[in-house]
């Protein structure tokens, strides 16, 4: 497996939000509401091995894992990937969840493993070519797997969702939904779908009044 490199700017900035991520302002509802859309969405049983992209400190990992069989965590920041060990430790549930400090690059970084289901929230706004992301995360899918995708929708405004000071870390101000539909599509994924699920209400800079920013969820299979 390939290991980490000397962080990036935006690896950093994750590595100094991991212990305080659960915390901040609307991460919990967020990642909740993103469950809710994959799970309405896709199948989960007992059988399925999945990976989840970007993991974070498993906010979606730890309500998607009663459903599934194992969840792999990829994140870039190693202290993310430290939190996910520590929290699935102390719930238990380390033989079914494990995460690991991982930039994915190409589509041969894993042993060979392959999923039945990836799914990834809030972190293609940080990939610069989410095109080519997602034709990787092609080849770690199982025939007939699924890969979901859940982010904050580009629009007029969107890109108050970080204040300034994050500006440097991020690179899409939220997703264009034909751009995501034809990211499914140029990877070879059918049955691609992408709808606007859930939306939340969060403050933003500058402004007394909080803005309301709506979700995309982006879904294809790997026939
Ligand atoms: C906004 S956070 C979301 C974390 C988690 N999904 C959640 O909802 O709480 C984005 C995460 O993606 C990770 N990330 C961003 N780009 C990545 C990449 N190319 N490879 C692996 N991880 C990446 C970051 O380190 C960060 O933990």
């Amino acid at each position: 497996m390939t290991t980490l490199q000397e962080p990036t700017a935006t690896q950093q900035r994750f590595d100094l939000e991991a212990e305080k991520w659960d915390n901040l302002p609307g991460m919990k509802e967020m990642a909740e509401k993103a469950f809710l859309a994959i799970k309405s969405t896709i199948h989960l049983t007992k059988s399925q091995n999945c990976l989840e992209f970007g993991c974070g400190t498993g906010l979606v990992s730890f309500q998607v894992e009663p459903y599934v069989n194992s969840i792999l965590g990829v994140d870039f920041s190693e202290n993310m990937a430290n939190v996910y060990n520590r929290k699935a430790k102390e719930k238990k549930v380390e033989e079914q969840l494990q995460a690991i400090p991982l930039e994915i690059t190409n589509a041969d970084q894993l042993d060979g493993k392959k999923f039945h289901l990836i799914f990834s929230h809030l972190t293609y706004h940080h990939v610069e070519d989410f095109h080519h992301m997602t034709k990787i995360l092609y080849e770690y899918l199982e025939k007939d797997g699924y890969l979901v995708v859940t982010d904050f929708e580009k629009f007029d405004g969107s890109e108050l969702f970080h204040p300034k000071a994050k500006h440097s870390t991020v690179e899409h101000h939220g997703i264009l939904k034909t751009e995501l539909e034809s990211a499914l599509k140029e990877a070879n994924f059918k049955e691609v779908q992408v709808n606007t699920p859930f939306s939340v209400i969060k403050g933003v800079e500058g402004s007394q009044t909080p803005m309301e920013f709506p979700f995309l969820c982006g879904v294809g299979r790997k026939c």
